[in-house]
């Protein structure tokens, strides 16, 4: 099967500094991939690009077969953005209708992905009233509803208690299952646990990929977070 995202030799500069330093990536079609590394090691920068919306100084990015930002790919990817994307002033099922109405798709497509994150009792709400995690689940619903081959989210689960956390990555393992690739940042170890694949970045360096299992056994840690810590500090002294 093709890769669902193949990223070699990527460059970005932004703000006048090189933020990613050639990374390269084949992630399989159908795969959980968590990009891991700490603030401001590029997480978001790298997502971008994948999607299409950052400008690239060297290197390509292929998704599902297609450059990066080309006009195919447009109905096929959902992004969640860190800042929650969503008109503040509608309510959550009038946010997830209006994207879903990009897409053609009528109102059991809508219930299904307010309800996927949680919000089925608030889905009245006016979404500048919502908490900050009820908020950014708001935005997740919009990324979901049009059922994408790529899910791109950026720290989805930030401000979320752990039994939704919970719940939101079983629900992306049940995408997965379905067939759906997800990119997917955060910089908490316990999440890089429930990837298949892991791509460790620092100050825009690839540090590693592979399967956690994989990380561990190459670090010599039973845990993730000193897994990392020795990849950092092995790569410091070399
Ligand atoms: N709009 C911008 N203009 C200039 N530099 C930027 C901009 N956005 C990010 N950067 C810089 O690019 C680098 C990578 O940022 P990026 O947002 O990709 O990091 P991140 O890993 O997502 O961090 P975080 O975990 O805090 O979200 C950082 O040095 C950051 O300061
Ligand atoms: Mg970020």
């Amino acid at each position: 099967m093709d890769a669902a995202i193949e990223i070699a030799g990527l460059v970005v500069d932004r703000g006048g500094r090189r933020v990613l330093h050639g990374l390269d990536l084949t992630a399989a079609t159908g795969a959980v991939i968590g990009v891991l590394g700490p603030s401001g090691s590029g997480k978001t920068t790298m997502l971008r690009s994948v999607v299409g919306v950052q400008r690239v100084r060297a290197g390509t990015v292929t998704v599902l077969g297609h450059p990066a930002g080309s006009r195919p790919l447009r109905s096929r990817i959902g992004y969640m953005t860190q800042a929650p994307s969503i008109y503040g002033d509608l309510t959550v099922i009038e946010n997830v209708r209006y994207f879903a109405s990009l897409y053609r798709l009528g109102t059991s497509a809508v219930a299904e992905a307010i309800d996927a994150v949680g919000l089925a009792d608030h889905a009245q709400r006016v979404t500048r009233t919502l908490s900050g995690g009820q908020h950014s689940r708001a935005s997740l619903a919009c990324a979901i509803v049009a059922r994408p081959d790529l899910l791109v989210l950026d720290e989805p689960t930030v401000g979320q208690d752990p039994l939704l956390r919970d719940e939101l990555w079983a629900y992306f393992h049940d995408l997965a299952a379905g067939g759906t690739t997800i990119l997917v940042s955060s910089h908490v170890m316990d999440e890089a646990n429930r990837c298949d694949e892991l791509v460790l970045i620092r100050e825009g360096v690839l540090l590693h990929t592979g399967t956690p299992a994989g990380l561990k056994a190459e670090a010599g840690c039973a845990d993730l977070d000193e897994a990392f810590l020795t990849l950092v500090r092995r790569n410091e002294a070399a």
